[in-house]
């Protein structure tokens, strides 16, 4: 089965094509983050003209890169939400188009399920029930996946998401956008102990809070100015892998699981991705992460997640497919 994927949530347009589920044929993606770096944000309208730039040629590009043609795809798959409404658009009319014109199904996906399913891109994919940590830019969530489409929320953040923390510590250090990978690199110089900065609610249920952590951070970089930018780096990076590998941990025996998915953009950090691993592995749980390049946002997660819940369809009904810019990790947009 050929599926082609779009995605368009935020600020990269994404077309992948997927075979059964787990083979990428093909893995195209266009960054507008040059665009937007100006402007020291995303600036909505920006990223919905960039996405209606991009997207007819990543269309043909992915098309070309599988030696594919758009007669060849059986489902079209495509991000009805969360992001910003107005890039959602972009992708959800381009794929009503394609559906409509090839006479083939169109599924619209939850990103955050696609986020999940970027772990299922492997020869061994997990299996349930399972627990996922959920870190990106816009989303910080515990929940538990009791089976294919089942998801509950057990926790999730009370005001920044772990990577809008990244960013903006980030932006006080004057790195630059997007701060995850940036501050990840500046802290293999830095020594983890050298400022001790709060583990806010660490011992204190599922849900999280890292405005206090940001704040604190920026305080510190305008009080102290000749602290090492690598020290203060690092420092902030334990305090955030801390904090997640405790929730985790605690999510994991509350519900006794022994399966984490660690995803979203925050996965691709490879500190966080050891404390886990070092922490889960003394209390036999096992933590999946998808492969580097389908930790941030991409299509081929998309073309998987809509994949399987294909298969939990009996039929896909014939109906508008609506933006859902808030939608949440325990509903699926059909
Ligand atoms: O999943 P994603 O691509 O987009 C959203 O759905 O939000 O996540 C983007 C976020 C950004 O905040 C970025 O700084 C963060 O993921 N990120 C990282 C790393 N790579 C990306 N955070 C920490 N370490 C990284 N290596
Ligand atoms: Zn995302």
């Amino acid at each position: 089965m050929n599926i082609l994927a779009i995605e368009s949530s935020c600020d990269d347009t994404a077309v992948a094509i997927i075979q059964d589920g787990n083979r990428v044929l093909a893995n195209t993606q266009s960054s507008q983050l040059k665009a937007h770096q100006k402007f020291g944000g995303i600036v909505p309208e920006l990223a919905a003209r960039m996405h209606t730039e991009k997207i007819h040629f990543l269309i043909k590009k992915a098309l070309h890169n599988a030696a594919l043609t758009l007669q060849d795809m059986d489902l079209i798959a495509v991000t009805s939400g969360p992001g910003l409404e107005g890039a959602l658009l972009i992708g959800l009319s381009a794929a009503k188009a394609l559906a409509a014109t090839l006479q083939i199904p169109l599924l619209p996906i939850n990103h955050l399920h696609g986020h999940i399913y970027a772990t299922f891109l492997s020869d061994s994919p997990p299996t349930f029930p399972l627990i996922t940590l959920l870190v990106s830019g816009g989303h910080t969530i515990l929940g538990h996946c009791e089976d294919h489409f089942k998801f509950t929320i057990l926790g999730q953040t009370r005001d920044d998401a772990v990577g809008e923390a990244f960013d903006k510590v980030a932006r006080a250090l004057g790195l630059g956008y997007p701060g995850g990978p940036l501050i990840e690199a500046m802290a293999t110089q830095g020594d983890p102990t050298t400022i001790a900065f709060p583990r806010a609610m660490i011992r204190d249920g599922l849900d999280f809070s890292f405005s206090g952590l940001k704040t604190s951070v920026i305080q510190k970089i305008a009080a102290n100015p000749t602290f090492k930018k690598e020290d203060i780096c690092a420092s902030f990076q334990a305090a955030v892998s801390d904090i997640l590998t405790q929730k985790a941990l605690d999510a994991c025996l509350k519900t006794t699981t022994n399966t984490l998915i660690l995803c979203g953009g925050v996965s691709a950090n490879r500190y966080i991705q050891n404390q886990l691993q070092r922490i889960m592995s003394q209390h036999n749980i096992t933590v999946i992460t998808p492969q580097f390049d389908f930790c941030t946002d991409n299509a081929a997660m998309i073309g998987a997640c809509a994949y399987h819940r294909f298969n939990t369809l009996d039929s896909i009904p014939k109906q508008e497919h609506l933006a859902s810019p808030n939608l949440s990790l325990g509903i699926c947009p059909l």
